[in-house]
Formats: structure tokens, sequence, C-alpha cells
């Protein structure tokens, strides 16, 4: 064999055998979504329980954990009140509501309020989202346009979506306090059209729009 044939199949060996090893650790990705096989294992894959999935480790066989007590969230902080206190929170945020209520805040508000809340309260805040026309809940305490609840204070609807109220779950560990102020202000808006859709920077907020529409600003 002569040098450079010799030459020649060294360097494609070399190639093939980085290409094989980038493969196999998982470094060359480009052509499989596929998690990589593991020759040495590292973090990418590993086993993970999925939020409303179930887990028979735990005693109530739920695989969503709540906050362990006394640890705090990375950003923001805790929610200082149990569900009961309400009296305490209205005094509290009896200021009111901190952000203004400008098209920003309302669209970002409208986002959250379409991905938290739309799936109970629908997209029109009128009680029949879809987890309660299959049995959850009864929609008339949860029309967040019925009278009773368009008198609430801003304190207070801030309170009963960060410590929930009755069988609806509270918010706080999922929904930054910054983001759980712009959805008051949009439940606001939807209290003063009952049973229709807020128009937002001249798009109607239909149920597909809605939870898209603002997608840029998660
Ligand atoms: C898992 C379903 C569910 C989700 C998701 C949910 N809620 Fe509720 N919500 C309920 C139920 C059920 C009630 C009625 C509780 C009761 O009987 O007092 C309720 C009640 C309320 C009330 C009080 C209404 C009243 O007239 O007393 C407000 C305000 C409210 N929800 C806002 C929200 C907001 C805002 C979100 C999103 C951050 C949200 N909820 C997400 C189920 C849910």
């Amino acid at each position: 064999m002569s040098t450079p044939l010799k030459i020649t199949l060294a360097i494609v060996a070399v190639l093939l055998a980085t290409f094989t090893i980038g493969v196999l650790s998982g470094k060359i990705w480009w052509f499989s979504e596929e998690p990589p096989l593991m020759v040495i294992p590292d973090m990418d894959d590993q086993f993970h329980l999925k939020p409303q999935g179930e887990a028979h480790f735990f005693a109530d066989n739920r695989a969503q954990r709540d906050p362990v007590e006394g640890t705090l969230p990375r950003v923001g902080r805790t929610y200082p009140f149990a569900m009961g206190d309400v009296d305490s929170a209205e005094k509290y945020f009896a200021a009111g509501n901190p952000l203004p209520k400008t098209e920003y805040v309302l669209a970002r508000g409208q986002n959250r309020f379409n991905t938290f809340c739309s799936p109970c309260h629908n997209y029109t805040g009128t009680g029949d989202g879809l987890i309660q026309k299959r049995g959850f809940g009864n929609q008339e305490t949860m029309n967040l346009t019925r009278q009773q609840a368009r008198e609430y204070s801003d304190a207070k609807i801030f309170h009963v979506i960060s410590a929930g109220q009755n069988i609806m779950p509270a918010y706080a560990d999922r929904i930054a306090e910054v983001d759980r102020w712009a959805i008051v202000h949009y439940v606001r808006l939807l209290q003063e059209t009952p049973g229709t859709l807020p128009t937002l920077g001249g798009h109607a907020a239909s149920a597909a729009a809605g939870s898209t529409n603002s997608k840029r600003m998660q």
C-alpha cells in the first residue's frame, strides 16, 4: 500500500471513529430528537415524574408535590396568608393592584389567565371551562363575572389566586407575584363585559389567539 493511501485511510478511520463516538456520547445530535445512547451516563436522560401523573411512591399517589415546608422560592417570595385568612390579605394589600392597567399588563394578564385559569373558568371567566364541564366544581361559584365576584376587592381576587378558595388550588408557587396582579387586572376586564372576550391591541381575544397572542412575552 502506498504511503498517501495509508494516510488517507488513517484520516478516514479517525473521522469515522470521531463521528461514532460523537453520536454515542450524544454530542452529535442534529439528526435525531431521541435521547442519545449513553455509554457513560450523564444527566441528559433521567427518571422524572410528570406533574399531573401518578406516583405510587407517595402515600397519596400524586406525582406533583407541594413545596417542602420552610423552603423559599428562588425568585419572589412565599405567599404569607393561608386560604381562610382573607381579612389579613385584604388589610395587607389594601392599596390594591400595584400594576398600572396598561395594554401590555392586560395582554400579559390575558396570556397567564388563558394558560392557568381558562381550563376551569373558561376564556371568558364564566366558569364553564373544560374541566368544569367534565364535572369539577360548580359553575355558579366559578363564574368570575357573577355579582358577588365583581364586588370582591383586587386584594381578595389576588388572595384567591395565591391561596386558593375551597376546592380551587393555590397558584402562588406556580405564577409569579407580578403575573398574579396582571391576571387581577384581566379578571376585572372580563367582569366589565360579562361573557364576551375583550379586545386587546385590536385583536379579539379568541380562545385560540388568546393563548398564543402574547407568547413573545413569556
Ligand atoms: C382546577 C380548576 C381551577 C383553576 C385552574 C382555577 N380556578 Fe378559580 N376557582 C375554581 C373553583 C372550583 C372555584 C369555586 C370555589 C368555591 O366554591 O368557593 C374558583 C373560584 C375562583 C374565584 C372566586 C369566585 C367567587 O365568586 O367566589 C376567583 C376570583 C378565581 N377562582 C380566580 C381564578 C384565577 C384568576 C385563576 C387562574 C390563576 C383560577 N381561578 C384558576 C377552580 C379553579
